[in-house]
């Protein structure tokens, strides 16, 4: 029997790669930057299944031009907003995900810049790198404190959660908004509040929702007119859930102390983002879950949906479980 065609929008890590090539008709795109959505349209015609990263578009179009015989959509990110799911379900194709195994790498992630931003650890090396650098001074370099002060979660799932622990430890007040939050973890304080009294006693913000109709552009202007001045505010979900301009105008005017964003709109940020030109402001390159364990968990789990997918199997982690209903 011949095996299934997947189109693979990029090589996933060992030993899951090899996984996939052993099982699959493989269709790898070998570059580092992305195929255009262009592209997918063409390679995705005839395939089973598809393998994709957060960096492709797979909408109704796509699948489409993949025709009937796709069987699985499989994504290697727990996020799905690149994928059309209600399209994906109304055509019966399950669309898989890797929900938990990146949780811990980027509650670390987003503590490690909760504190760069906050400790200005990305000016100060500028600063030595540039020779801006005189002398120890009372005054230089100052920023905030974390013990006693309160981190605002917006978005209290699996990786809010893993945030409020680390917090707990840092001896933070945790308070958090979400409208489906899951229960805290034993041992971990946290009190839900509403979104507006989250902006206004929070000294930290770290933003850990879902990109959707409610959340995007939810960090706008009226949102930054509400914080501190002092507060630090961080982005590891999506970018658009922040407005640029109005954080380049609440950074800029010193509205907001400091913002560290992992993900930014568009993916890279152009060098000429006035985002850039702000000392407190740290922009990185989406590696929240760039460890090597996580990323290599991530890759297995995005292979072994593909795989249970094309077997006609449930998907271990699948997104519109209603595709089994039908
Ligand atoms: C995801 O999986 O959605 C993350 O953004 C990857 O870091």
């Amino acid at each position: 029997m011949s095996k299934p065609k997947v189109f693979v929008t990029r090589r996933i890590l060992e030993p899951a790669m090899k996984m996939v090539l052993e099982s699959c008709q493989v269709d790898l795109w070998p570059d580092e930057i992305p195929p255009s959505h262009e592209i997918i349209l063409k390679r995705v015609r005839g395939v089973n299944g598809l393998l994709c990263l957060l960096t492709d578009r797979v909408d109704a179009a796509v699948m489409d031009a993949a025709g009937p015989g796709l069987k699985v959509v499989s994504n290697c990110a727990v996020g799905v907003d690149n994928v059309d799911v209600p399209a994906a379900t109304a055509r019966g194709i399950p669309v898989g995900n890797t929900p938990g195994v990146l949780t811990d790498a980027t509650a670390d992630f987003t503590f490690a810049l909760l504190m760069a931003a906050a400790r200005r650890v990305v000016e100060g090396e500028r600063q030595v790198r540039s020779g801006g650098w005189k002398s120890w001074g009372l005054d230089y370099m100052l920023g905030a404190d974390f013990a006693g002060a309160t981190l605002g979660l917006v978005g209290f799932g699996r990786i809010g959660r893993a945030v409020a622990r680390r917090a707990a430890g840092f001896g933070m007040r945790i308070i958090f908004s979400d409208p489906n939050p899951a229960a805290p973890e034993p041992g971990v304080d946290a009190a839900q509040v509403d979104f507006d009294t989250l902006l206004r006693e929070s000294d930290f913000i770290s933003l850990h929702t879902p990109l959707n109709d409610e959340t995007r552009g939810l960090m706008n202007a009226a949102a930054f007119a509400k914080m501190k001045p002092t507060s630090v505010l961080v982005n590891t979900s999506r970018g658009p859930v922040v407005d640029q301009s109005a954080l380049y105008d609440a950074l800029h005017s010193k509205r907001i102390f400091a913002a560290a964003l992992d993900v930014t709109v568009p993916e890279p940020l152009p060098t000429d983002s006035p985002l850039l030109t702000l000392d407190n402001c740290i922009v990185v390159p989406h590696i929240a879950s760039a460890s090597w364990q996580t990323r290599q968990k991530m890759s297995r789990m995005a292979a072994e949906n593909l795989i249970a997918g094309l077997k006609g199997e449930h998907l271990p982690n699948c997104v519109n479980l209603e595709v089994y209903k039908k």
